[in-house]
Formats: C-alpha cells, structure tokens, sequence
C-alpha cells in the first residue's frame, strides 16, 4: 500500500473516524496517521477498532480507539468529549460508519428501513453535532460525511440507503454555509464499488454479482480503499481549505457511465 503523504501534512491534528474498524473507515483512518496525525476509530466491535490500531501503531503512528454505537446519541456525545479531553482538540471527523443491504422497497419492513435510517442519518447527525461542539469553539474543523452517488440517482434494492445518504448529503449542504463562517467545513465523498469485506457481503454476494458491478464501471475494476482514502484525506486536508459544501465522486464514472446507447465507433 503506497500512500501519498505531503511533509507534516496531519501534525499535531487530531481526527476521529467511525466505522474505522474495518474497510473505507480503516484506510482513512491509516492514511491521516501515515500523515503525522494522531486518529481514534470509533465503531461497535472492539476487536475490529484494536486491528485498526495496531496496524497504525505498528507503522508508528498514533491512534486509538473508542466503543460506541453512533446510534446513541448521548453515547457519542460521551466518547467525542472523551476524544477531544483525551487530546486536546478535535480537527476532523469522517462520518463513514454505515449498514447497507439490497433489498425491494416492496420487501423492506420498517425496522429493516429504521435500522438503516438510524445508523446513517442519524449517527451521521449525531456524531456531527457531538464534534461541532468543540470544532465551532475552536474555530477550525473538517467533517467529511461518506455517501453513494446514489444519493442524487437512486438506484433499485437501495430504498432505505439512498433515502439515508441524500439526508446526509443535504444535511452537509445546509451545514456548511451555517459554519463556514466560523471556519468549519463540511464536505462528501461518494465512492463507487470499493473491494471491502463489508460491501461485499452487502452489495456483491455472488460471483454473478460481482461480476454485474464490475460491468458497471467504466474504469473496469473496483476502487480501492486506499485510493478512496487519499480522497478523504484531501478534502480534510489544507488543500481543500476553501472546499465546502461539495461532494468529491471516486468510482471509476460508474454513475455517468449509465448510458445504454452503443456503437461499434464509441466502444461502448
Ligand atoms: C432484509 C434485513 C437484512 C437483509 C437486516 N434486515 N438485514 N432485511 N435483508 N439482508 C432487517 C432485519 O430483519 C430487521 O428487521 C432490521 O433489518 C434490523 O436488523 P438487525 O439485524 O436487528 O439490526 P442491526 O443488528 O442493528 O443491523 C443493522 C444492519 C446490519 C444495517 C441490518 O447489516 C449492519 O449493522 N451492518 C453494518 C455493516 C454494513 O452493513 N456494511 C455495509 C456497508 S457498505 P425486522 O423487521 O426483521 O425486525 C455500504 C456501501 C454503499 O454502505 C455504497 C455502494 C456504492
């Protein structure tokens, strides 16, 4: 894995990452301590947050790690404020904790659409709130929430997900005019099909599946989460200090790929 880090660029910074036990969340949260910072992965399953740790500290970095459900309101207050006490401040936060499955709208019950709902707009919310109240203060901070670009497309099987994602991506809209006068920065990322454990057994379970997604992207391949991570890692960074608002699309033109109009000529 070959990172792309620019001299000191997360020195002295601080970042706390949710869902970093694992994945897209893993990834990020190594690539902000291979760029001097120190991060804190804060997800359900301790063992998962600890393999992420000591894969960073194995590099020496730093990092650590906090339990929560980011259903939890007063749970995520909690462990935000334990973060920001343990280190003194808090500079960035990636909203990149999900649960995702296809399923027909028809099929869908209303604790299946809750359970998506809950973990994805409202954690994102959650945990937003909980980091503002010391990024505001401190009059500086980057919040990077992880959607699907079927926030704004739609995309059959996805109800319940895509409903949550277009939630979160207003929410960071509506967020970061209110903030960016006192300095913070909300933006999106919206990966295509990246080779994760999770999105596989979610999204590909078969290997019919996985093939009928790979045809989808124009690119031929799936993202890695590495390169999804040099992503996140630029909008949270100084490079993107006047990046707000925005939603930076990394999946190989899946989704302007959708034409179906063919030719001999155009290849496709
Ligand atoms: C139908 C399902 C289901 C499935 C759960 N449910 N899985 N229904 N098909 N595969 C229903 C249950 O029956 C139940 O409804 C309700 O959802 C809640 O399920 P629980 O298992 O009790 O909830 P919980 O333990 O909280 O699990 C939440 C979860 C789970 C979302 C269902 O999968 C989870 O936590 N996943 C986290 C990891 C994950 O999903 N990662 C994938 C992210 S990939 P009833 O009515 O029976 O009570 C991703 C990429 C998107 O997001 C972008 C791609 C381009």
């Amino acid at each position: 894995m070959t990172y792309h880090v620019q001299p000191d660029e997360f020195s002295g910074r601080v970042a706390l990452v949710t869902g970093g036990g694992s994945g897209i969340g893993r990834a990020v949260a190594r690539r902000w301590a291979a760029g001097g910072g120190q991060v804190t992965v804060l997800g359900r399953r301790e063992d998962a947050l600890l393999g992420t740790v000591e894969l960073i500290e194995a590099a020496g970095g730093k990092a650590d790690a906090v339990s929560c459900d980011v259903r939890d309101a007063a749970a995520v207050d909690a462990a935000v404020d334990e973060v920001a006490a343990r280190h003194g401040r808090l500079d960035a936060l990636v909203n990149n904790a999900a649960g995702n499955f296809v399923l027909p709208g028809e099929h869908l019950s209303p604790n299946g659409w809750k359970a998506v709902i809950d973990i994805v707009l409202n954690g994102t919310f959650h945990c937003t709130r909980a980091a503002a109240r010391h990024m505001l203060p401190q009059g500086s901070g980057a919040i990077l929430n992880v959607i699907a670009s079927y926030a704004w497309h739609g995309h059959p099987g996805t109800v319940h997900s895509a409903a949550a994602k277009a939630g979160v991506l207003a929410m960071t809209r509506t967020l970061a005019v209110e903030w960016a006068p006192r300095g913070v920065r909300l933006n999106c990322i919206a990966p295509g099909p990246t080779e994760t454990e999770g999105a596989a057994a979610a999204l590909w379970p078969t290997p019919a599946a996985r093939e009928r997604v790979l045809g989808s992207v124009p690119a031929a391949r799936f993202a890695t989460p590495e390169e999804v991570a040099e992503s996140a890692a630029f909008l949270i960074g100084d490079r993107a200090a006047y990046v707000t608002g925005d939603v930076l699309v990394v999946d190989g033109g899946q989704w302007l790929g959708k034409s179906v109009y063919t030719s001999e000529e155009s290849g496709a």
